[in-house]
């Protein structure tokens, strides 16, 4: 027995310390560069206003809204250029008491980004795959709350990719939204709009840890995949594969950290390749569309190396 125990004991340490070891620390630092390009895919038609990341196939571009073709920018909310530990970034404010963009008082920001001139053509010109990126650093203490919005990429046919969010009902199989949440405790999720057909409410509901499909605002993907600390930048990529026609293998792949956290298949984007991906929807805000949303006090959190490629 004594013998038996030992060699159980010995077992447990050579394979379990190891496994244990690797769970305390799941997400290994990388580089920025590969925290917004993940590697193992050849990028071209790129840009990132991330300064010192040279990639081949990857652009320079300033943060401002005309070099990253910025439209539909919600008005009465600033994204203010400032200089934010280490980086140029935009700064989201979040108000005591703001929840919901059309909220009172009015808190974060929103607009659409096409990104690069060169990226937009491509994606105009119908780039099936991309890969979207940026870091984000929310205020030291920051109070979560029940969520917020976060950017993520967006497309659909022609002016219906816009406002595919809020709990658009309509035209739902024209347009898609794919920006990302931040939960209670700093817990992430892919925040979805797709078409709601039965192929894509089950591809996501294989994307754990939790995943709620609540059709009638979008569905939580994958709540609790990372966390998002505060007071520190992390860096976040959204790799979007759009379907063929009538075909069920479009694909959304989320990074945290160059970690990957959430891979899903198996998904149906559009039945006509008028429907393109288009760009960032660039929006963050407390909320949910009800008051026990708000931010429980003013807070702020700011964005940085915002970057784009096609996937070749
Ligand atoms: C495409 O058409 C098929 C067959 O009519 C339908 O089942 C599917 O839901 C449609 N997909 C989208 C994204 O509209």
């Amino acid at each position: 027995m004594k013998t038996v125990s030992s060699l159980t004991a010995f077992v447990t340490l050579v394979f379990l310390v190891p496994i244990s070891f690797a769970n305390v620390t799941p997400f290994q630092p990388r580089s920025l560069k590969t925290n917004l390009f993940p590697s193992g895919y050849t990028y071209t038609s790129g840009f990132t206003t991330a300064s010192g990341v040279s990639a081949s196939g990857i652009s320079p571009v300033s943060l401002s809204d005309s070099d990253l073709n910025v439209i539909k920018v919600t008005s009465g909310v600033t994204h203010n250029v400032v200089s934010q530990n280490g980086k140029t970034a935009w700064e989201a404010v979040y108000p005591k008491g703001s929840y919901n963009p059309s909220g009172t008082p009015k808190g974060g920001f929103g607009f659409y980004l096409g990104g690069s001139d060169k990226f937009q053509t491509a994606v105009q010109g119908g780039a099936k795959q991309v890969m979207f990126g940026y870091s984000v650093m929310f205020q030291n203490g920051f109070q979560w709350n029940m969520g917020g919005k976060l950017p993520g990429g967006f497309g659909g046919i022609g002016d219906s990719a816009f406002a595919c969010s809020g709990g658009r009902q309509t035209d739902r199989e024209e347009c898609f939204d794919l920006r990302l949440m931040w939960r209670s405790n700093g817990e992430g999720e892919l925040y979805a709009y797709l078409p709601l057909t039965s192929t894509n409410a089950k591809a996501l509901s294989t994307a754990g840890p939790e995943t709620v499909l609540n059709s009638d605002y979008g569905y939580s993907v994958g709540r609790g995949s990372w966390t998002f600390p505060a007071g520190q930048w992390v860096t976040v990529a959204e790799r979007i594969k759009m379907s063929d026609p009538y075909q069920a293998n479009g694909e959304i792949q989320v990074w945290f950290n160059g970690n990957s956290v959430i891979n899903v298949k198996g998904l149906e984007f559009r039945n006509t390749t008028e429907s393109l991906i288009q760009g960032m929807h660039f929006q963050t805000f407390f909320g949910g569309s009800t008051s026990d949303w708000a931010s429980p006090i003013n807070q702020k959190a700011w964005f940085a190396d915002v970057s784009g490629a096609v996937i070749s």
